[in-house]
């Protein structure tokens, strides 16, 4: 695998690619690759000729009290695992050369609605940070096809908006969250957690289960959440929302809606975690 933090290889090897008549498959990560990411660049090899991947840990989506500085960087690890997987360009640049002109000076990228409730509620300016670098990743690998993973469910749909908004020439895949024996969805910020925390860390899946399978037995919404934030809470949980909507449009479900999704975020010691589940009424 090559690995460059220089935009114009990056255009290079792809315009060769596409000479050739050959597909890409993009998938963009912060890096500290886990399960979930390698699951990512196994599909994309079957979505097309060649797979490309980013590390960047991105500012712009971090709020001033995030964990910008402590997130985990593992380049050399992240770079043999990747090359294990099959991806072939690894672009690695840094924040001056994706942001030039610093943070405030820059052109963005805002999908209105969709990012400002749920992660963008408590995170503000969050998902502006994460349309604005994969747009701008996109127009440096100009992909065929980019992978992300379900878990950050939000986030999915928040770039399909853009992509369809921009009319952006991609497909956008979703993949299945990937998640530990527990039920605990693979995240890098699991790396936050202590052995004990992490062994409670299953609250949280755990809960969402149980707060599905009550709706779908026909409990209202606002019962079943109750319950489950007080699991969260009893397992050691702060819980951040918990929140069941449209799993198409995340707009407040209304009784014609079917297919739900229930959303969760909650912190245990240092980490925010967060996960989701599509069902059915
Ligand atoms: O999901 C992530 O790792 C990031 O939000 C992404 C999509 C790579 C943008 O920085």
């Amino acid at each position: 695998m090559y690995t460059t933090a220089v935009i114009d290889e990056i255009r290079r090897q792809v315009r060769q690619w596409r000479a050739n008549g050959e597909t890409v498959a993009f998938v963009p990560t912060m890096g500290n690759l886990h399960a979930g990411h390698i699951t990512l660049i196994k599909e994309a090899t079957q979505r097309a000729d060649h797979v490309v991947a980013s590390i960047f840990v991105n500012p712009m989506q971090f709020g001033k009290n995030e964990d910008l500085d402590a997130y985990p960087r593992t380049l050399a690890e992240d770079q043999a695992a990747l090359t294990a997987a099959g991806c072939e360009l690894l672009f690695t640049p840094t924040p001056d050369i994706i942001y030039p002109k610093g943070l405030d000076a820059q052109t963005y990228v805002e999908v209105p609605g969709i990012s400002d409730e749920l992660c963008g509620a408590s995170r503000p300016g969050h998902f502006r940070g994460v349309a604005t670098i994969v747009l701008k990743l996109f127009n440096i690998v100009q992909p065929d096809v980019a992978l992300f993973g379900r878990k950050d469910y939000q986030q999915l749909l928040v770039i399909r908006t853009m992509v369809e908004d921009l009319s952006l020439p991609l497909e956008i895949i979703g993949v299945e969250t990937v998640r530990e024996a527990s039920g605990l969805a693979m995240s890098s910020r699991n790396g936050y957690l202590t052995a004990d925390e992490k062994a409670r860390a299953a609250a949280l899946k755990a809960a969402l289960d149980a707060l599905a399978a009550q709706i779908a037995a026909g409990s209202t919404i606002a019962a079943a959440i109750a319950k489950a934030n007080t699991s969260l809470m009893d397992a050691g949980f702060r819980p951040d929302y918990l929140e069941v909507r449209s799993a198409t449009t995340l707009a407040l479900p209304t009784d014609a809606d079917k297919e739900l999704v229930v959303l969760g975020a909650a912190y245990l010691g240092k980490a925010r975690l967060i996960d989701n589940l599509v069902f059915s009424r």
